[in-house]
């Protein structure tokens, strides 16, 4: 029977990886590895060098999957990401079908955790409920980037007996939502913190847990446009950037 793996990798650091992630790499027979944009070398390598660090024995191979680009005009957010999903999995099934033997095991190497914003285990779920070919899968969790934010900050996440929201910068730019304790914020190209009104506090991180990590932390009317201009200019340097922040109201 083919088998899946959906390893979390962590967010950045190989040092991240969990025993249990480790076990998994180590009965892969073929990694399917993303090619994706200007971000691909940098994380492309992090990949391949978990597997170069931490496989003792096992023969394996990488094979490169050409990930479809997400179109970029659409009036509906939702059946965009659907659409683009929908490629990508057209693009997964081929690989399991032609690429993997009938014994043999494949390694998706997700970053950070695979349960936070990404479409691996959807996408996996959707082949699998097809019953094209059979398959077993499994995943195994990673530590996101969410966690090494707040370590790294050296912060909890939550205040005493407060929730925790997670959410996209796209949410947080239709409006702070008001009732909302702790809010961590991934995937914000816009830097939608920019234009909140009021008196926050943010623990902001980039790159975490790889050597170009940049923390910056404070009142957000003090170091929101420090955070811009270094945001800007390491965006620059590298062609791409991964950041998140965690942001809530200052108590008085
Ligand atoms: C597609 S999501 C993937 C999240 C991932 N599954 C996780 O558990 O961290 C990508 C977003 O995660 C955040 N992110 C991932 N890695 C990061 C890192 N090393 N430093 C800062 N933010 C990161 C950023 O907000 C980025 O836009």
């Amino acid at each position: 029977m083919r088998r899946v793996l959906i390893i979390g990798i962590g967010a950045g650091n190989p040092d991240y990886l969990t025993i249990q992630a480790i076990d998994a790499l180590n009965k892969v027979d073929v990694f399917f590895i993303p090619d994706k944009g200007a971000e691909k070398a940098a994380l492309r390598d992090l990949r391949t060098g978990v597997c170069a660090r931490f496989i003792k024995e096992k023969v394996y191979r990488f094979v490169e999957m050409a990930v479809p680009q997400r179109a970029e005009n659409f009036s509906d957010y939702k059946a965009n990401v659907a659409e683009w999903h929908a490629d990508i999995e057209v693009n997964y099934a081929r690989l399991l079908r032609e690429e993997l033997g009938e014994d043999e095991c494949a390694g998706f190497l997700v970053w950070g955790d695979p349960s936070i914003y990404d479409s691996t285990l959807r996408i996996i779920e959707n082949i699998h409920a097809k019953a094209e070919f059979a398959f077993e899968y499994d995943v195994i969790p990673g530590i996101s980037a969410i966690q090494a934010l707040a370590a790294r900050h050296r912060v909890p996440l939550n205040r005493i007996g407060e929730s925790i929201l997670i959410t996209t910068g796209r949410k947080l730019a239709g409006g702070y939502l008001e009732d909302a304790d702790s809010v961590v914020v991934m995937l914000d190209g816009e830097q939608a913190f920019k234009k909140l009104a009021g008196d926050f506090q943010i623990y902001w991180g980039a790159y975490l847990g790889t050597d170009s990590e940049v923390l910056v932390s404070g009142r957000l009317s003090e170091v929101a446009d420090e955070i811009a201009a270094i945001r800007a200019e390491h965006r620059q340097r590298n062609g791409w950037i991964m950041d998140s922040y965690l942001i809530r109201k200052i108590e008085k």
